[in-house]
């Protein structure tokens, strides 16, 4: 059977395939002729990431298709319950980015708290003629140990979250609509391992309490924090938003962080990718990343691999 990566597919996810006798092809084809090609090629599985576009045309004009693979978590560029409905597998690889988007939840919160974002801003600019200057801007940073992180979502990127927060001494506060409480496991180099029993707090209280908040939702019809739960937010606390674009009202956070309510915020993902908003693009309290949370050399090995372990079992004969 012939397998599209249409969005790329790793190296170990490929020679997996191959080993179990499918052919995967790797062309990237335009949105336009992807139904054509699909049929002329004889396509038994289609593997997307979120570039492409899995309509109800392509469910319903390609009868050959037999699977619609996500290589990665958010499927809101798939008619997953209609593909669902018309007998096609859709399947996602939910645990395989986990720490990677939680590194980068990290990674912008380390980077916020010392000003990263606006240094290397305006290093580059003014430090050779200002470093002094620039020194003493920078010069009341903070540390995460201590504070608390608010996690809104607690699935598995929100427990991978969890995990770095309690292993740097943060105090951990969660939100999740479908569960109360939640375990997270610590495990550590030498094979030892750590269990912690968390239990959910109201949003209000998350809100109100959190030093910094993350969001680790699906795609939703509005946003998660919008103008209200920015106020009910500390002063001066920071958001990050690795999650999807439209879960925080982007014009509501640019008023937080221009009035100072909001410190700092982490944007790795936009209501209108992949052309985000210039007024964005140029807020110095913003730490930007475009839309990268999966993509970690591991984190696209384990993807590839997984995705390919699940093609195998349900098409293989
Ligand atoms: C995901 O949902 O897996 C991530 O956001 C990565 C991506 O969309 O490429």
């Amino acid at each position: 059977m012939r397998v599209l990566a249409n969005d790329g597919l790793s190296e170990a996810g490929i020679d997996v395939l191959e080993e179990a006798g499918f052919e995967v092809l790797t062309t990237h084809v335009a949105q336009e002729q992807l139904i054509s090609y699909i049929n002329r090629e004889k396509i038994g599985a289609l593997v997307v990431r979120s570039a492409t576009q899995v309509p109800r045309e392509v469910v319903d004009q390609c009868p050959e298709l037999k699977l619609i693979g996500r290589a990665g978590v958010g499927m809101d560029n798939i008619e997953v319950a209609y593909a669902r409905q018309k007998g096609l597998h859709v399947v996602n690889t939910p645990a395989a980015s986990a720490d990677s988007v939680a590194e980068l939840v990290f990674a912008h919160l380390f980077g916020g708290v010392r000003f990263l974002h606006e240094a290397n801003r305006n290093m580059p600019l003014e430090g050779d003629q200002h470093f002094k200057g620039l020194k003493k801007s920078y010069s009341k940073g903070r540390e995460l140990k201590g504070k608390t992180l608010g996690i809104i979502g607690m699935g598995k990127i929100g427990r991978a979250v969890a995990r770095i927060a309690l292993g740097i001494g943060m105090e951990v506060l969660f939100y999740d609509m479908l569960s109360e409480t939640a375990t997270v496991q610590l495990t550590f180099a030498d094979g030892r391992s750590l269990d912690f029993e968390l239990s959910g707090s109201p949003m209000e209280r998350l809100l109100k309490e959190a030093d910094f908040i993350t969001l680790h939702v699906p795609s939703q019809d509005r946003p998660v924090i919008g103008a209200r739960e920015l106020g009910l937010m500390k002063e001066g606390a920071a958001l990050v938003n690795t999650s999807r674009g439209g879960v925080v009202d982007e014009e509501a956070l640019l008023e937080a962080l221009e009035s100072e309510k909001i410190r700092f915020a982490g944007l790795d993902v936009f209501a209108s990718e992949p052309t985000p908003e210039v007024q964005l693009l140029m807020q110095p309290k913003l730490s930007l990343s475009p839309h990268i949370g999966a993509s970690t050399l591991e984190a696209q090995e384990r993807i590839g691999t997984e995705m390919a372990r699940q093609i195998i079992e349900l098409l293989k004969k």
